[in-house]
């Protein structure tokens, strides 16, 4: 059987934090192990919000990249690129923008919803409102079969299909009047991963804003203190007042670190009151160093390493230009566009 192509990307912000392990990089690890997969920084997308800080977003890179090798992804075994070295996502961006209509991006919901809730920055650029079409456009001139992303993405990856349909549509062979013309491009599947249960350590959503979160290479003192000190089961105030660990921040953390013996075990003993947090903390805190410290040396390790990774994202970049070439000779004999190597050539 042939492996699946699968797609996904992340915006160059800053530094990932446990949640972004969980809910992400565990995944996209598995992942690489089975399917072809290609994995990218999303500079460009970064810029959609961060365009009057264009160097934050270049200095995100290689920290972000140092996070991603050190949770496992593999540039051996996935293409590891960057979005603004490989430019015919720009192009087939260009493209889609003159058939997709203003519509179909203004009713996207995270269109709105961000704009409400980044007021203190001007989103109402053209780039801005383009976001899920230059999305589209990743996604499709890899021709990937499967995208994995979060709840809050599923909107992108339907607008990803409409546009591929009608693109195929628009520009396709007609093969019959009643078979849909056949086009260069692919409808992909969204694949829905489950948003990390792990809060921040307050018991809010986990976000670099709230201060609450535990960076992927943050040092063992650090991570340690900010275990001991969570939030807990608000209620079980008292060491012999019985708690809920389904409604404890702390048991999500069990349940994504530590082994089932342990959580059941935990999870009786805060029934009954016979463990206290502290002892049930002491006992996560175990599996998480055990699963974090080889983790938090392989950051040190790429961290001293920024010219290889740089080296690393070049021969990525290029393997994954390759494949987005071939889609766009394509696209552009649909459209019937010249051909960028025949213009080279001199022969058009
Ligand atoms: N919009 C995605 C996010 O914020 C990042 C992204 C950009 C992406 N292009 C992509 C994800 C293509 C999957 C496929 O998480
Ligand atoms: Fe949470 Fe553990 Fe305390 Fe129960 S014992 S409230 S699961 S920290």
């Amino acid at each position: 059987m042939s492996r699946r192509r699968i797609l996904s990307g992340m915006r160059t912000t800053g530094r990932l934090h446990l949640g972004h392990y969980m809910g992400v990089l565990v995944n996209w690890a598995k992942l690489q192990e089975t399917e072809e997969c290609f994995f990218f920084a999303a500079d460009w997308h970064a810029l959609t919000t961060e365009y009057a800080n264009p160097g934050l977003v270049k200095a995100s890179l290689t920290g972000m990249m140092v996070d991603w090798l050190a949770a496992g992804i593999d540039p051996e075994k996935a293409t590891i690129f960057v979005q603004s070295w490989v430019p015919e996502h720009a192009e087939l961006h260009l493209l889609f923008s003159m058939s997709t209509p203003l519509s179909w991006l203004e009713r996207v919901p995270t269109y709105k919803d961000q704009i409400e809730n980044l007021k203190h920055k001007d989103l109402g650029t053209y780039g801005f409102l383009g976001y899920p079409l230059l999305q589209s456009a990743d996604i499709l001139v890899y021709r990937a079969d499967g995208v994995p992303v979060g709840e809050d993405q599923v909107p992108h990856i339907e607008l990803t299909r409409e546009v591929a349909r009608r693109f195929n549509h628009l520009y396709g062979e007609k093969v019959g009047p009643d078979e849909p013309p056949r086009g260069p491009l692919i409808e992909p599947q969204a694949l829905l991963t489950p948003a990390s249960k792990l809060l921040g350590t307050d018991g809010r959503k986990m976000s670099k804003s709230y201060n609450n979160f535990i960076a992927l290479g943050e040092a063992e003192e650090s991570a340690k203190k900010k275990i001991m000190t969570m939030t807990t089961d608000t209620q079980r105030v008292r060491r012999t007042d019985p708690g809920d660990p389904d409604v404890c921040p702390v048991f999500d953390y069990h349940k994504a670190f530590s082994d089932q013996a342990t959580r059941d075990e935990v999870a009786e003993g805060c029934r009954s009151a016979g463990i206290g947090c502290i002892d049930c903390k002491k006992k996560l805190w175990a599996f998480m160093d055990a699963e974090l410290a080889p983790i938090r040396e392989r950051v040190a390790f790429w961290e001293q390493r920024p010219r290889e990774i740089e080296d690393l994202l070049v021969g990525g970049s290029l393997r994954a230009r390759r494949e987005a070439e071939k889609t766009m000779a394509e696209v552009r004999k649909a459209m019937g566009l010249p051909d960028h190597e025949a213009i080279r050539g001199g022969a058009v």
